[in-house]
């Protein structure tokens, strides 16, 4: 649906719910253009910036998302321990980083949580891995789901764990017990049989946590006693996506080496005067321009939270999200949302009654559907037919509030 419907998409009268957008009033377009100028402008700093680059990234980058770190204390990490990491920098987002990490594996089992942030399994089943998930519950992947996995599965065929730390699709945040818990967990099993198993931890949406009750987060690198864990970060989702800087944090270890190797191979990393544009960011202005993000996200989400109790509610057998990132994961009761189902034509405007679809087309909301989200054992996908994902990244709060009202109305023609 999301391919369809964004080719003919009516700016003003559909709804797109689908796409991982961020916001574009979070963009800080001013001083995004502040930040290039200055570099031009301060060669003595900043080399060559229009350039080649390198391919384990510019070094004033990987300084600045160093301090970075240490000023705002980001995974309680602490100067000294990152000091002795190694920072990567990816050729095009994080998402080059994951592309590349299933090009140095070697093919085998890779383990994610479910539901799973599918584009990247597509990536990796596409590249041959076989997927296995483990459900999550408000901590995230379930650690005693993931030990009774590790005793049935051959542990040499372990390529790596994929975990993301604020999941998407849920927006589940891990817990800091839960992290231990699995590096802990993999570590020892990895030991036992002489094997170093890495787990990526995926941190894109950690920028944004912006429920100040949860507790300050801690990186699994903390307690990595083999430097098995590389956490992949992103500017995207905190500054702007087509700066297209996604980096990786770890050890100096093989699995790095190889990641330096293969982001050389396919053009170095992000272009130079990205890498140089965000490093003066993070040095000059991250600081306020986090606070003013989070709390925009903050707004949409309570304004959403609020929304889809009042009018989806009784439908509804749970939701996730509201906390960080910019998804809202629905399970319905009984009602199915996958492209087939009535709930899926009512919003797409494909139910073959025209006083539903209109002529011209209605107002069409597109989400993401839960079954794309899933393995294919029978009981994951009937969850999955109940199941969607809501971005509340693009679309602003006036239209959030219409898209609503349209799902509750798809509801009660779904549960006619
Ligand atoms: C879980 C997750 N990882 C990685 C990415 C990609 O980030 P980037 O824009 O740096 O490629 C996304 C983007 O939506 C994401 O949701």
């Amino acid at each position: 649906m999301t391919a369809s419907f964004s080719k003919d998409f009516r700016q003003g009268v559909d709804i797109n719910l689908g796409v991982g957008y961020v916001n574009d009033e979070t963009i800080p377009h001013e001083k995004l253009a502040d930040c290039f100028q200055y570099v031009l402008a301060h060669t003595e700093q900043y080399k060559n910036s229009l350039n080649y680059g390198s391919a384990d990234g510019s070094e004033n980058l990987r300084t600045a998302i160093r301090n970075y770190y240490v000023k705002h204390a980001i995974g309680c990490l602490g100067a000294e321990r990152l000091a002795k990491k190694s920072i990567c920098i990816g050729a095009n987002g994080a998402t080059s980083l994951l592309d590349s990490f299933a090009a140095i594996m070697p093919k085998g089992i890779v383990i994610t949580a479910e539901p799973n942030y599918y584009i990247y399994i597509e990536t990796l089943e596409r590249n041959g891995f076989t997927v296995l998930t483990v459900p999550e519950d408000t901590e995230g992947m379930r650690v005693d789901l993931l030990e009774d996995l590790l005793q049935q599965i051959d542990v040499n065929q372990l390529s790596f764990l994929y975990i993301v730390t604020v999941n998407n699709p849920s927006s589940i945040i891990m817990s800091n017990a839960r992290r231990r818990a699995i590096v802990e967990l993999v570590t020892k099993v990895g030991r036992k049989v002489g094997k170093r198993v890495p787990m990526i931890f995926d941190k894109a949406y950690e920028d944004i946590i912006f429920d100040t009750t949860i507790e300050p987060v801690q990186s699994g690198m903390l307690y990595d006693e083999d430097g098995l864990v590389v956490e992949i970060g992103t500017l995207s989702k905190i500054i702007a996506p087509a700066l297209r800087i996604g980096y990786a944090i770890s050890d100096d270890t093989d699995v790095m080496r190889a990641l330096v190797q293969k982001t050389g191979d396919i053009g170095f990393s992000a272009p130079l005067i990205n890498q140089e544009m965000s490093a003066r960011f993070l040095d000059a202005y991250i600081s306020n321009h986090a606070l003013d993000v989070r709390e925009g996200y903050r707004r949409k989400a309570d304004f959403l939270k609020k929304s889809i109790e009042e009018h989806l509610g009784q439908y509804l057998e749970r939701y996730s999200g509201g906390q960080a990132g910019f998804y809202f994961y629905l399970t319905f009761k009984e009602i199915e949302t996958h492209s087939e189902s009535k709930f899926f034509q009512f919003l797409s405007r494909t139910t073959g009654d025209i006083t539903i679809d209109g002529d011209p087309k209605n107002p069409r909301l597109v989400y993401v559907p839960g079954n794309i989200c899933v393995s294919q054992t029978s009981k994951a996908k009937e969850v999955g037919n109940r199941q969607l994902r809501i971005s509340y990244g693009f679309e602003d709060i006036p239209v959030l509030e219409r898209a609503i009202l349209l799902m509750k109305d798809a509801a009660e023609y779904a549960m006619k």
